[in-house]
């Protein structure tokens, strides 16, 4: 069988050597020793400041909005569907702008159509879909114009640039996810990058229960801190990532040659790299796109569906966004399998396959 996905097992003779800290220093959580080896080995790798490590990547977003006094967004409709959920769940009140039909990501132009018919939202919140970055200059033209701050979901983005600047530094604040299936994973976790330490500090006491640096009570926070034993994995995986990246995307790149002209394919950012974290294609043809996935299935290779439903139809909204592209690239897309145990025989298996049923 290929598999969708295959999380990185970390060395376990290394991981075990981290764990006997902790239990020699018995420090298990609570920005711990190994929380800072991993927020500065992350910060250098990725090329960022005022990285703060968190419990999952939906707690992030939530954090990051709570941090920024973003009671009001308007964000994408094609995501994952953590990107809402996890805003609608703080109460947040919500609308969608289209996407752009060929990165995917949010549009600068319909987003400025938008703030102009309504400029009623504290800020925007944008996914790097795939890990694809958004055209984060647009967008900040668009924020600058209408006074916005802007999120960047960039929880697929873990090690992405756009030209010399790693992504995650676009934006008011950047969002990543550590779950088990991301390119770089702490089993559950994440981070918040921040581009103002007056931002990162209100974040590091909200995550901490809303206790301020002197003890006293700020704001009400949550708890949403990652603990040692996650950071121990964390720390063990990012001494081999440039080796998966690399892999990663080598094998995202081979499958773009070998699928180019017989699927639809996002439209890369010109100035970015690839972090192989994602291989999604577009198959408009409904039929088509079931043929292709009976295919697969048959052949023992897993797909999936993603990401859909468009998400401006999710949750009963009672008002109609208009988001015909995202609707459209909902209905068609399929990721392939993509991870770091695959070989480049096992991409051509893939798209052998496609490439009879088209
Ligand atoms: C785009 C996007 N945002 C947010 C999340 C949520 O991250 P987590 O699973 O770490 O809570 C995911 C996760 O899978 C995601 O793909």
């Amino acid at each position: 069988m290929i598999a969708l996905n295959k999380p990185l097992p970390p060395d376990l003779e290394k991981l075990n050597a981290y764990l006997v800290q902790v239990n020699d220093s018995s420090w298990y959580t609570n920005f711990g020793p190994l929380h800072e080896q991993l927020t500065k080995r992350l910060e250098a790798y990725l090329g960022v400041q005022n990285l703060l490590l968190v419990s999952n990547g939906t707690l992030a977003l939530q954090v990051a909005c709570k941090a920024l006094n973003i009671n009001s967004a308007i964000t994408t409709p094609f995501s994952f569907v953590a990107t809402t959920s996890s805003l609608l769940w703080q109460g947040i009140d919500m609308a969608f702008s289209d996407i752009d039909m060929n990165s995917y990501n949010l549009c600068p132009i319909a987003l400025d159509d938008a703030l102009q018919q309504n400029n009623n939202y504290d800020g925007v919140v944008a996914t790097h879909v795939y890990g694809n970055p958004c055209d984060v200059n647009g967008i900040a033209d668009v924020a600058n114009k209408h006074n916005k701050k802007v999120i960047y979901d960039a929880a697929h983005a873990f090690g992405i640039n756009v030209g010399e600047q790693s992504v995650l530094n676009f934006g008011d604040a950047s969002t990543l996810s550590f779950h088990a299936t991301k390119v770089f994973h702490t089993v559950e976790g994440g981070a918040i990058v921040f581009k103002h330490r007056t931002d990162f500090d209100k974040a590091k006491q909200l995550i901490n229960f809303g206790i301020q640096a002197d003890g006293s009570l700020g704001e009400p926070g949550i708890n949403a801190k990652l603990n040692e034993y996650q950071c121990a994995v964390g720390l063990t995986l990012l001494d081999d990532i440039d080796g998966v990246i690399k892999h990663r995307a080598a094998l995202f790149k081979i499958y773009t040659n070998e699928l180019n002209g017989i699927v639809e394919l996002p439209q890369w950012h010109a100035q970015a790299n690839f972090n192989g974290a994602y291989m999604p294609i577009f198959i408009a043809c409904v039929q088509k796109q079931q043929d292709v996935m009976q295919a697969l299935a048959k052949n023992n290779i897993q797909c999936r569906r993603y990401f859909t439903p468009s998400l401006d139809l999710a949750y009963d909204q009672q008002k109609s966004f208009g988001c015909a592209n995202s609707q459209k690239i909902a209905g068609g897309v399929i990721c392939l399998p993509l991870h770091n145990f695959m070989s480049v025989n096992d991409v051509i298996a893939v798209t052998d396959v496609i490439k009879e049923v088209l």
